[in-house]
């Protein structure tokens, strides 16, 4: 009997080329897409245009894109079997931004969980573009057909609006836009930060607070030595009153492939000290070979520059016929 061919889907996902890519990232969000390109049709976006939503520096952002595009083919991505591009070369993404404008309530934009943080955070100093910032990563999402955006809880709510957005496009001008699902993973969707286990780590908080995909063995010892942990000294997972445990132990699930159970079991009593040590000890060998991966390619630009260049031809072209039954569909000429 012929085993049945599980069905490919069309993914996407992105990541700002602001700070520095940090575990969280990827056992939230790179780990995910890894798996996935094996079966399926994978775009995975380097969004600069988010970037820019908040101060920057621009002299930076041109290395932080060329930063991004190397991490995602340090950590596994492969481009041929993955669209890798960066946003800003494919201008549909600006041009149907401006269209689902005049279709998104502002009142859906100022409930955004992430837009409130960023105001406050910011205080009040609030571009348009920030405001904006959830329909350009609808647009993002809908011009490529997406059925599945794997990212961290923290964008869920932005995938549901993009869903939303999608749904009453169609309603309105008829069948356009394949509706997008987040997909979000059980454990590992919300890394905390190290040093405040109750905030998510950030790529915009202070390095002591994660711990970057390229850290040292010493940068890594030094802040996972440093780690919030909790009063009590038993090594169990419950993220309500021993968050900063809780969190370790997640981190050390993920990278030793181990359930949080195991762990438990492993490390009953032992202190956090020992537990520490060793996960310094595995993310030091775990992280070792992206590190590694990473100098390759950024001694080597050009595979850069000819990856991206691909990579925006092949997303063109699909953007593209989704921008004419747009424009058809909206009665532009
Ligand atoms: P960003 O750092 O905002 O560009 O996020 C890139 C991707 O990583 C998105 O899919 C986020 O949801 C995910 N992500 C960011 N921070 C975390 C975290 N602390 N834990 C898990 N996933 C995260
Ligand atoms: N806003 C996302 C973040 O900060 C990045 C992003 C932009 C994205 N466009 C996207 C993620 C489209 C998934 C799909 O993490």
């Amino acid at each position: 009997m012929k085993s049945e061919k599980l069905k490919s889907v069309r993914i996407f996902s992105g990541i700002q080329p602001s700070g520095d890519i940090h575990i969280g990232n990827y056992l939230g969000a790179i780990k995910q897409w890894i798996a996935l390109q094996e079966k399926n049709d994978c775009v995975f976006c380097i969004v600069d245009w988010h970037a820019i939503t908040v101060p920057y520096e621009p002299k930076l952002l041109r290395q932080k894109i060329k930063e991004v595009t190397a991490t995602y083919l340090a950590a596994g991505i492969n481009p041929k079997k993955s669209v890798i591009f960066v946003q800003s070369h494919i201008k549909e993404h600006a041009e149907l931004t401006w269209l689902l404008n005049t279709i998104t309530p502002i009142g859906d934009l100022q409930r955004m969980t992430q837009f409130k943080d960023k105001s406050k955070k910011y205080g009040g100093n609030i571009s348009a573009g920030l405001f904006n910032y959830p329909v350009l990563m609808a647009a993002d999402i809908l011009l490529y057909q997406t059925e599945l955006v794997p990212v961290g809880q923290d964008q869920k709510q932005h995938v549901e609006l993009a869903r939303e957005i999608a749904r009453r496009f169609n309603a309105k001008f008829g069948d356009t836009f394949t509706l997008p699902q987040a997909q979000i993973m059980k454990i590992g969707a919300k890394i905390m930060s190290l040093a405040e286990p109750t905030k998510k780590m950030s790529k915009s908080d202070k390095p002591e607070t994660r711990i970057g995909l390229f850290d040292t063995a010493e940068q890594i010892k030094k802040k996972i030595g440093s780690a919030t942990t909790d009063s009590g000294k038993e090594i169990e997972y419950n993220p309500e009153q021993k968050p900063g445990i809780s969190n370790l132990l997640t981190i050390y699930s993920l990278f030793a492939n181990k359930t949080i159970k195991d762990l438990e079991n492993e490390y009953a009593g032992k202190n956090y000290q020992t537990f520490k040590q060793n996960l310094a000890e595995l993310l030091i060998e775990k992280l070792a070979p992206f590190r590694t991966k990473k100098a390759e390619f950024e001694e080597n630009p050009e595979q850069i520059g000819k990856v991206l260049k691909e990579g925006a031809e092949k997303a063109r072209a699909i953007a593209q016929t989704t921008m004419e039954k747009v424009r058809a569909t909206m009665g532009l000429l």
